[in-house]
Parts: C-alpha cells; structure tokens; sequence
C-alpha cells in the first residue's frame, strides 16, 4: 500500500472543478444519486465482538454521527460478523438485497469480501472501507495510520529495552490475524524499528486476533525461549496482551516484561497503571467512526465537495489504485498521558478507570 503527497494537490483540483459544476454533471456510475434527502440507511458492518472497540465505539458513535447529520430522519443498520467472513458475506448480501443506501464494512477476510464489494457496486451502492482495507471496488478508505501504529509499538518497545544497546535482547512478536491487512501494516512498521535492535526469538500470526490464540503461542514460546529469556514482548493489540501476560504469570513470571497493545481497552490503560503492560497505542474512536458517518452520508446526498475535503488522503489496495481515504493519526499511551487522552476524549471516566483497587496505583501518578 503507497501514500501519495500528492493526494492534496489532487483534491485541490477536484474542488476547483467541483465548484464550477464540472464534476457535477459528469459523476461517475455508481455514485450516490445527489437527490438523496435525510431519509437514508447507512449498512454498517463490523468485523468481531472480542475487541471491546467494535461494540462500545465504532458502533455507537457512528450511529449517533449519522443520526445528527441527517436531522434524526436517517438510521444505521448495524451487524456484527462475530469474526466469520462468511457471516459478514451473508450480512453483506443482506443489505445489499434490502437496497440500502451506503455501507461502512470493516472487513473480517479483506480479500473474500471483494465478491461482496463488486455486487454492491454492480447494484449501485457505495462501499466505504472502514478500518481495514478491504478489496474490490470501493468508493473510499477511512483508518489509522497503520503503519504509523506498528512503528509507534516497536519504538516503544526498543526505547524500554535500552534503545539497542544489546541487540542479542529476545523478544517474542505477536502479530494479528492474517486476514487482516492493517495486521501486514502493524507488522510491517514495527519490524521497522525493531530490526537489528533487538532478535526476534518467535514471531506468531494469531488467528482472528483471539486472546486465547495469542496465550497458547505465548505458552509456545516461554517453552522455546525460556522465560527468563525474554526481556519483551510485541503484542499488536491489547486483547492479545492481555493473553500473552497471563502465559507468561503462569510460567511464574514476577517481573514482567515490557508487554506492547494497542486500542486503549480498559483493561489495558489499568494493566499500564499498575505496571503489567508497558504501552497501548490510543486510536481517537470519535475522530475515525464520526469522519466515516460524514463520509457516508456526504456519499449518499452527493455532497461531492464535502466528500473530498474528507478523503485527501490517497492509498493503493491490491485490487485498486488512488483511492480517495483519510488517515487518522494515532499516540502512543503510556503512565504519562493517560489524562491527556482516554480521559480528554470521553472514552472513559476516571472513575471506571480508577476502582478502588487500583486508587494506590493511580494516587503514584497522580492520576484522579
Ligand atoms: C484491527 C484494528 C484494531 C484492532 C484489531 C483487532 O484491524 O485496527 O484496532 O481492533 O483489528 O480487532
């Protein structure tokens, strides 16, 4: 996948063309017909339910987004794929014979869901891929930086091991689910900063991002290593953390080893407090799902000028070339900014953050 600086020079012209009706008049098949009033239905498709952020953000904070855009008059029809592709073909079809005006898909398979995407183009509805990339012909891409995230983890990761100083240092990398192309991206821009700093001992691949996938690898490679023996461990998101930490508590470790995430989950930002995993990467939900509402619905009303000034950003998939995106930057989340982050924007209380068995934990960062 390329970004391009090109992407806002290119955007630029097509505002200027926009503004003088050029585009207007010659919008391409299958674009959202622009007499679309507020009365629309927005197909969202969400991948699993494991990862806390599907269910307690994308979801409801695109549907709110959609309902204040279109004056409470448009709805959101939501289904959860329970990591199946083949369910999320099946919903996917559904939507599709139920004439629906848009559909936001976060790929479970981005390459099975391409058959998927082309029967929605055929029937003349838009597809915007959300968060992952899915193949086919989709009218856009909204996401993380991905790679950004994987450079973020894997520069933490090597900062809290002495920033190279020893690089026969072992860590274990625990990647996403091979299904997922923001898992390659993760993956990619972590080896990145990890290469030639420290040796990765084990490396795993964790089908569809399950926990419990990611704790019998972990059980795998303390057999490997030796637990003693590794001093960190690359985990791409929080849930899997969560995994790899209670393998290696049962092999006995006291002392854990800096453990990555990402997602901000809340049972991630209290192991940070406490000590046990050493970073998460905070992804602002608010910013990438109420962006892909706007997307959506600018889309659907043929709000071409709107829909370009959201999507300036310009990505390549395997199937398909300059496609219009908008890539949301994301920070690393450590002891220091948890205040300036989940809590700035809403995503928790500090009192869901701060029970009373973590209130000693929270006083020692002056945290509440
Ligand atoms: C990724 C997503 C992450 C995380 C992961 C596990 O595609 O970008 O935020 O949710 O899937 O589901």
């Amino acid at each position: 996948m390329r970004r391009t600086a090109i992407a806002l020079v290119a955007s630029t012209v097509t505002l200027s063309l926009a503004s003088c009706g050029v585009l207007n008049a010659s919008s391409e098949a299958g674009d959202a017909s622009p007499t679309k009033g507020n009365d629309i239905t927005v197909g969202l498709l969400l991948p699993e339910k494991a990862n806390s952020r599907y269910e307690s953000f994308d979801y409801p904070i695109i549907k709110k987004k959609v309902e204040s855009l279109t004056k409470n008059q448009g709805d959101v029809d939501y289904a959860n794929a329970d990591a199946s592709a083949d369910k999320q073909a099946a919903q996917m079809q559904q939507m599709i014979d139920d004439g629906i005006d848009v559909i936001l898909l976060d790929a479970v398979d981005s390459h099975a869901i391409a058959d998927g995407v082309r029967k929605a183009k055929d029937a003349g509805i838009p597809v915007i891929a959300y968060d992952r990339l899915a193949e086919g012909p989709i009218d856009a891409y909204i996401s993380f930086d991905n790679s950004l995230v994987g450079e973020v983890q894997g520069r933490s990761l090597v900062e809290a091991l002495g920033n190279g100083d020893d690089p026969s240092k072992k860590i274990v990398m625990m990647n996403g689910s091979p299904t997922d192309p923001n898992a390659k991206q993760f993956k990619a821009g972590a080896l990145d900063e990890l290469t030639g700093k420290v040796t990765i001992a084990e490396s795993y691949d964790t089908k569809d991002w399950k926990p419990e996938n990611a704790e019998a690898n972990m059980e795998e490679a303390i057999d490997k290593i030796g637990a003693d023996d590794i001093a960190g461990v690359y985990s791409a998101n929080d849930g899997m953390a969560g995994g790899i930490i209670d393998a290696l508590k049962a092999a006995g470790v006291t002392e854990l080893p800096p453990v990555t995430g990402q997602d901000a989950e809340l049972a991630a930002v209290q192991r940070i407090i406490t000590g046990e995993q050493y970073m998460s990467v905070y992804k602002s939900y608010p910013q990438e799902a109420e962006a892909a509402a706007e997307m959506a619905v600018a889309k659907v009303q043929g709000r071409d000028i709107q829909f370009d000034a959201l999507t300036r950003d310009q990505v390549d998939s395997p199937t398909a070339k300059d496609i219009p995106s908008q890539l949301v930057p994301v920070v690393a989340l450590t002891k220091n900014n948890i205040k300036d982050t989940v809590i700035a924007d809403d995503i928790y209380q500090l009192s869901d953050i701060c029970t009373s068995k973590l209130r000693s934990a929270c006083d020692e960062i002056n945290l509440g």
